[in-house]
């Protein structure tokens, strides 16, 4: 496993390889990997040739700088488990300084509407942050395909838009989400829960998967005031948001329609630790 810390030395090191048949994927990271990102690897490795693992905490798609400061920064462990996975992991773990040498700026995207519900309505500039260091990630790699999990679902529709936007040729997978035993969506996150909490949290899952199981006969917005009330009677976990989105535009569901895809999502604080999960409900 090779280890780089600048664009221009992995850059090299990938044109040297470009004369060989290869095929290149990315698994984009903030580090303090867990089975579920180990689950994307396995997944690129399964496909590609090369695969090059980027960590790297991303301080533009924070918006609050208390978060970035909290984030597990876990380079050492990260790179020991990589090794584990694979000999032939390239990774990818620059400075900020590198990545950003004006400052840390994000671009301005139009992602015509997909970033402004949700998440996106929580947490300001997030995805023009998350979409400044993709495409930088992109230009830099120019891999074939590239690798996201399904607990940042809208994150993952963003990513197909930004490639769409801007005609980048690379191939976005979607990888299903990675559950705790009990449940929980594992999450780098999930470090910073004492393990009662942790407990406490498989709760959400739960909710999900009675939800779902309500789609059938119940309209969106009885089920949304339905999971509002689950969480009035469970106050360890405030819940921020209940969404039930057509998967597609994201957009709320006012009325079922046939052929669509629906999906809800949910945000929820565990004391100050914010978790996300989504289910796909028909
Ligand atoms: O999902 C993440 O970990 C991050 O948002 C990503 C895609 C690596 C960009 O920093």
């Amino acid at each position: 496993m090779q280890v780089f810390h600048s664009k221009s030395t992995l850059r090299a090191h990938i044109s040297s390889l470009e004369n060989q048949q290869f095929s290149l994927g990315i698994v984009p990271t903030m580090g303090a990997l867990h089975t579920g990102h180990i689950s994307l690897v396995s997944a690129a490795l399964s496909e590609n040739s090369v695969v090059v693992v980027s960590i790297f905490v991303n301080p533009t798609q924070f918006d609050k700088a208390e978060d970035l400061e909290k984030y597990p920064k876990t380079l050492d462990r990260d790179l020991a488990l990589l090794q584990k996975v694979s000999k032939e992991i390239l990774v990818f773990a620059p400075s900020a300084a590198e990545i950003y040498p004006h400052g840390n700026l994000s671009k301005s995207y139009d992602f015509e509407g997909l970033d402004t519900v949700m998440e996106g309505a929580f947490r300001e500039g997030h995805f023009n942050g998350v979409g400044t260091i993709v495409e930088e990630l992109f230009r830099i790699v120019q891999p074939k395909r590239a690798y996201f999990g399904e607990k940042d679902f809208q994150q993952l529709q963003i990513i197909k838009k930004l490639v769409e936007l801007r005609k980048i040729p690379v191939e976005i997978i979607g990888c299903p989400i990675v559950r705790e035993p009990h449940g929980l969506a594992m999450s780098s996150r999930n470090e910073r829960l004492t393990s009662a909490l942790r407990k406490e949290a498989a709760f959400i899952y739960a909710t999900l998967l009675t939800a779902k199981t309500k789609f059938g006969t119940k309209s969106a917005n009885y089920i949304c005031r339905w999971v509002e009330q689950q969480f009035k009677n469970h106050p360890s976990l405030r819940l921020e948001y209940i969404a039930i989105t057509d998967v597609a535009t994201l957009k709320p569901v006012a009325r079922k329609r046939p052929l669509v895809k629906y999906r809800a999502f949910i945000a929820v604080y565990a004391e100050d630790v914010r978790l996300i999960d989504n289910i796909a409900l028909n």
